[in-house]
């Protein structure tokens, strides 16, 4: 058989846990740092290369501890899920469970930091794991025996009111549910809306006015859950649209427009515009798990512009950036707003993670961050310099792996020198393999 893709390579797995201090840095850290930037990522304890999937992988965070212009600190945990503890021998992860789980807790795409508490998180139906302050598990959460189903890996925070709005689906239900976690960590409502199959709903988006939900054409087929492979598949025929939720109104009001089929992992941002059209900016894949269910080559992600009118139902499609890319991020202080700034990870060639793109969306203006062919970036995380400082003024922080080494760093941009050196870089003993999310969590929240 052929080489799995997601076995080999910065994708393969590291080996086990560790803990490592005396960081070497180049540069200089900006003092004003101070927290950690958190990554997860899959890192299987016994995968099946001929059936093994990137997605499910048994989750692994890592992360690197910042304080007074120093790295102290970096660290890689298993989240812990059934597979993991039997494989290390450690005991059970306490918690909740839910009927429908798939990968006995698994929870490996995000990690997130609400009402005072770190989580792992996933989408499709698993519960929340809660991490503590040195990255090891605590247990599996419902948020206080309010969670009605599963979470989602991409829950999006309200800058004015603090709450988390997400998206949560499950292959089980024929439905999307939103749901909006309060300040106090427990679910506030929850909305489940009707679709006519079972998408998958990778993430989402809010503006001041709507929840906006994603029901596009990749479906849950059962027969490839069973015969052990990726459950969800390109199903054209299925259509695609966007929903408009009014964030506290029922299912009855979504106003659904529709769109060319494609699929969407991840938005860059929403916001109303001031005649009710919405302004949604995507990462548009032409198509996904049609025909390469062992790699993500279904043609280049591109930066999209979609402007939705729920007068008209109509969506018009513009294509912003060419540039394959992936991984959007932006100043979370803007979540729902009008804003100009965002930052992807971009395709050097084929599916291959190359360097780092700056867009301006105002004035068109595209920047890369490059450090040489070698050096693959990984998602860029937004983080300003104070909390009043204007937008793009901060820092734009990465892991990144670097080929020739075969190790990784994380490197610290300023978001206004964009392709200058880094302000620092801070050198990693170990390599910190692909993986999917992560955020910076400041002392101070
Ligand atoms: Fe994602």
């Amino acid at each position: 058989m052929t080489e799995n893709l997601y076995l080999s390579g910065n994708f393969a797995p590291v080996e086990g846990e560790r803990s490592d201090t005396a960081l070497r840095v180049s540069g200089k850290i900006p003092r004003e740092l101070e927290g950690m930037l958190l990554r997860i990522g899959p890192n299987p304890v016994a995968p099946d290369p001929a059936r093994y999937h990137w997605f499910t992988g048994n989750g692994m965070v890592h992360g690197v501890r910042l304080r007074g212009g120093r790295a102290e600190w970096y660290r890689r945990r298993y989240v812990r899920d059934d597979e993991v503890v039997a494989a290390m021998g450690w005991p059970p992860v306490p918690g909740p469970r839910r009927e429908n789980e798939l990968g006995g807790g698994n929870a490996n795409t995000n990690v997130i930091r609400h009402a005072g508490k770190l989580y792992a998180i996933v989408e499709a139906g698993n519960l929340p794991v809660e991490l503590d302050a040195d990255l090891e598990t605590v247990g599996r959460s419902d948020f206080g025996g309010t969670l009605p189903g599963g979470f989602s890996a991409h829950p999006k925070r309200d800058p004015v009111s603090g709450e988390l709005w997400a998206a949560v689906y499950s292959p089980f239900a024929d439905s999307i549910q939103m749901v909006v976690v309060g300040t106090n960590g427990r679910v506030r409502r929850h909305v489940d809306v009707p679709v006519p199959g079972r998408p998958m709903v990778h993430d989402c988006a809010i503006t001041e006015r709507y929840f906006v939900l994603l029901d596009l054409p990749v479906v849950f087929v059962p027969e490839a859950l069973e015969a052990g492979g990726m459950p969800y598949q390109w199903k054209p025929e299925y259509g695609a649209r966007v929903g408009l939720l009014p964030r506290e109104g029922q299912a009855a009001d979504v106003v659904w427009c529709e769109v060319e089929p494609c699929y969407v992992f991840h938005p860059m941002n929403a916001y109303d515009t001031p005649d009710g059209r919405v302004v949604l900016d995507v990462v548009r894949h032409p198509r996904m798990f049609a025909t390469d269910m062992h790699g993500p080559n279904e043609g280049a992600p591109t930066l999209e512009r979609w402007t939705v009118d729920p007068k008209q139902r109509r969506v018009k499609e513009q294509r912003l950036d060419e540039r394959g890319q992936e991984f959007p991020r932006h100043d979370e202080r803007l979540v729902g707003r009008p804003y100009r700034y965002g930052y992807t990870a971009g395709f050097a060639e084929g599916v291959a993670l190359g360097g780092l793109i700056k867009h301006d969306l105002r004035d068109g203006k595209i920047e890369l961050h490059h450090e040489g062919p070698a050096r693959h970036f990984m998602e860029p995380v937004f983080v300003p310099a104070s909390a009043d400082a204007d937008e793009d003024d901060g820092y734009v922080m990465a892991f990144n792996y670097d080929a020739s080494s075969d190790r990784s760093d994380v490197v610290i941009l300023h978001a206004q020198d964009f392709t200058a050196e880094p302000v620092a870089t801070i050198h990693l003993p170990t390599r910190v393999p692909y993986g999917f999310h992560g955020n910076w969590v400041p002392d101070a929240s």
